[in-house]
């Protein structure tokens, strides 16, 4: 009987394995849905009567349901290098011309470079046994659970080999965009593109979290081709699609430059139509001897480059054009824009720079204007598709006073700049506003200088004080367009935290004249209160070494004046922290200028405590996980946050790591 039903669980692990190969590396259905159901529910029968028949491997366990506590580290067998990036044909061009000279005459294959992360999967007499993030090229981390859910990723292959082969993991657009209308319905941040959505999904704990996400993969390099007789990368992609992987049937194998150039241009039209992100072109010599002879440097392969894809531009409609003043006066159009994707940002804003830029570019609101943003870089736009106007569209006029106190405009002489002249325009306070909010000052992560301006023109904040009262207006900040409920959660976090700070933070984000942070920090030290300060003459401030007739003239004269009193009085009253805390603000390349998360217990420190430390760093700690935070710092006990940094691929210390750095910190 046991006998029978080992073979018959053999037999619907052939069927079903065939099924999911059929429909999901080779896109096309062999059974219908219903037999395919019916099958895997008879295997779960089975395998649940008699357990231990059931394999790891099983096409039962597609479904997920491993879950485990914490990544396990896996060293590559050969270290998963990365490839160069080149973002020009002459660079291109280049490369050829370098392999030329080394004597070899290539051909090359071309390939699309997936937008995803890459992946490494073993299999052991035919079935997969581990599959592992790239990590830092030597050490990566054990997804197995997760990669069992990936359909494509066959757990049985078609001989009982070992091999290990790398490809990329990726999520389909389609995928995404049902994933994001999921997340839309249910108030969750939505993922940013197909790459952050498939890295965040194989990070995740819990394997039936990665199976809903429906990953896919691209498999297209084979570390050690040599134990199998094979000569050229075209044959291993034969070899490697043979064995059932998916590998991706555009690649191509070309004779010359003529032909990459031709593959580029062929595929830069297609890209949109793919149902994957692509963001380049890989070019690979195909001859494995001349790849051997080419060698490596420490980072990448000789005998590849990655040609980048130039930014991305769509079209959008130019809704309006609006006026800022900046922190000096300086008066900025904005272009207010159709909300657009670009580069899986939603844009809304661009800036225009100023009166001559709009001129040159001759926009006019109601047109229809391409929107360029490459990676990470600010969008700009760069035309209007004057074809498309319609005769409706309004001309551009630069104003000639000034938004905020409507004072007449002016320029500098040589400058295109227009500027409001008025000393006292409140749009000034903008300036002292940005002051108080910088790093050195009180470093209040997400208060940077466009959400002041921001601010300041809808009339949230108008001086200092104000920072400390938004909290009342919590609800009307969370429902300003561009901002959202988590932002506006994490910016009046670091806003409360920022009450901590030493003396010597607030004193230099006063802008007292002349005093810069580190007269700041001595003047701390050497006061330890502001009561302190204030109390002090102008005579016994002029005998400190380094202050001089000048600054203490400013400072006596700062602590006069009523206003500047009747602001530090409101911040006290208002809980800021006014004394000297000891610890002065020091760099650590481990700290400084990143985003802290501390969650959980760490059994030595309180969670303050941590918190302070990272500030007096330069370090900015935050209440909860986003896609901004760079590492989290994790204790006994964590919680969700541990998850969201997970599912964000952010950066853990545990408390062994904080433990080894706050040590060094010490020393
Ligand atoms: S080959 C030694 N081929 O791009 C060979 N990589 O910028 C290493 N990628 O880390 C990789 N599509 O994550 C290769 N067809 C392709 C690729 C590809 C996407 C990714 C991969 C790699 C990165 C390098």
């Amino acid at each position: 009987m046991k006998e029978q039903v080992a073979k018959r669980i053999e037999e619907l692990t052939n069927i079903i394995n065939k099924a999911n190969y059929d429909y999901y590396v080779l896109s096309k259905s062999t059974i219908s849905d219903q037999e395919f159901d019916k099958y895997l529910r008879e295997l779960e029968k089975l395998e649940k009567e008699y357990p231990e028949l059931s394999s790891p491997n099983s096409p039962t366990k597609r479904v997920g349901g491993e879950v485990i506590d914490k990544f396990k580290k896996l060293k590559h067998k050969l270290p998963m290098l990365s490839l160069p990036d080149v973002f020009s044909e002459e660079e291109i061009i280049a490369f050829d011309e370098r392999i030329r000279k080394s004597g070899f005459n290539p051909e090359y294959v071309c390939e699309l470079k997936i937008d995803g992360l890459s992946g490494s999967f073993h299999y052991e007499n035919g079935k997969l046994t581990t599959g592992a993030t790239r990590g830092d090229g030597i050490i990566g981390e054990d997804i197995t659970h997760n990669v069992k859910t990936i359909k494509s990723v066959p757990l049985k292959l078609k001989d009982n080999i070992e091999i290990e082969v790398r490809g990329e993991i990726y999520m389909g657009k389609e995928t995404l965009a049902r994933l994001n209308q999921e997340r839309k319905e249910n108030n969750l941040p939505l993922l940013q593109n197909c790459r952050n959505a498939a890295s965040g999904s194989i990070r995740q704990l819990d394997s039936k979290i990665a199976a809903k996400r429906k990953l896919d993969t691209w498999i297209y390099h084979l570390p050690n081709p040599e134990d199998y007789g094979i000569k050229t990368h075209y044959e291993a992609l034969q070899f490697m699609s043979k064995l059932g992987f998916k590998v991706n049937p555009e690649s191509r194998l070309v004779k010359n430059i003529d032909e990459i150039l031709k593959f580029i241009e062929e595929y830069a039209g297609k890209r949109p139509k793919l149902s994957y992100d692509i963001d380049g072109i890989v070019i690979k010599v195909n001859d494995l001897e001349t790849q051997q002879k080419l060698g490596y440097t420490s980072k990448y392969p000789k005998w590849a480059i990655a040609y980048k894809f130039p930014a991305e531009e769509v079209l959008t409609k130019l809704i309006d054009i609006v006026f800022t003043v900046g922190r000096t006066g300086r008066i900025t159009p904005n272009a207010v824009l159709e909300p657009v994707i670009v580069m899986g940002s939603t844009i809304k804003r661009a800036t225009l720079h100023n009166e001559d830029y709009v001129i040159e570019k001759d926009l006019k609101i109601g047109d229809i204007v391409s929107i360029r943003k490459a990676g990470d870089v600010i969008p700009e736009v760069v035309e209007a598709k004057k074809e498309r106007r319609t005769g409706a569209e309004k001309d551009f006029e630069m104003i000639s006073n000034c938004p905020i106190c409507d004072s007449i405009l002016g320029k500098k002489p040589g400058q295109v700049d227009h500027y409001c002249m008025n000393k006292l325009c409140p749009a000034r306070h903008i300036e002292s506003l940005i002051h108080f909010c910088e790093r050195k000052a009180m470093n209040i992560d997400g208060l940077g200088e466009r959400i002041i301006e921001d601010f300041f023109n809808l009339g949230f904040i108008k001086n200092i004080s104000d920072i400390y009262h938004l909290e009342t207006y919590k609800t009307d900040l969370q429902e300003l367009e561009g901002y959202g409920k988590k932002s506006i959660e994490n910016l009046l976090d670091a806003i409360e935290l920022s009450k901590k700070n030493s003396l010597e933070k607030l004193l230099f984000g006063l802008g007292i004249e002349g005093i810069g942070d580190k007269t700041a920090l001595l003047l701390a030290k050497k006061f330890k209160t502001l009561d302190n300060l204030i109390s002090t003459t102008e005579e016994d401030l002029k005998q400190i070494k380094d202050i001089g007739a000048i600054l203490a003239k400013n400072i006596h004269e700062f602590f006069l004046n009523v206003d500047n009193l009747s602001l530090i009085n409101n911040l006290k009253e208002l809980n800021l922290n006014m004394t000297y805390l000891g610890l002065e603000e020091k760099e650590n390349n481990l700290i400084t200028g990143k985003r802290f998360v501390v969650t959980g217990t760490i059994s030595f420190m309180s969670r303050d405590e941590i918190e302070n430390l990272i500030l007096n760093y330069g370090g900015f700690a935050s209440g909860s996980v986003s896609s901004k935070t760079d590492v989290v710092i994790v204790g006994e006990k964590p919680g969700s946050k541990v998850d969201k940094a997970k599912e964000l691929e952010i950066e853990i210390w545990d408390e062994e790591k904080w433990k080894s750095i706050y040590e060094n910190l010490q020393s």
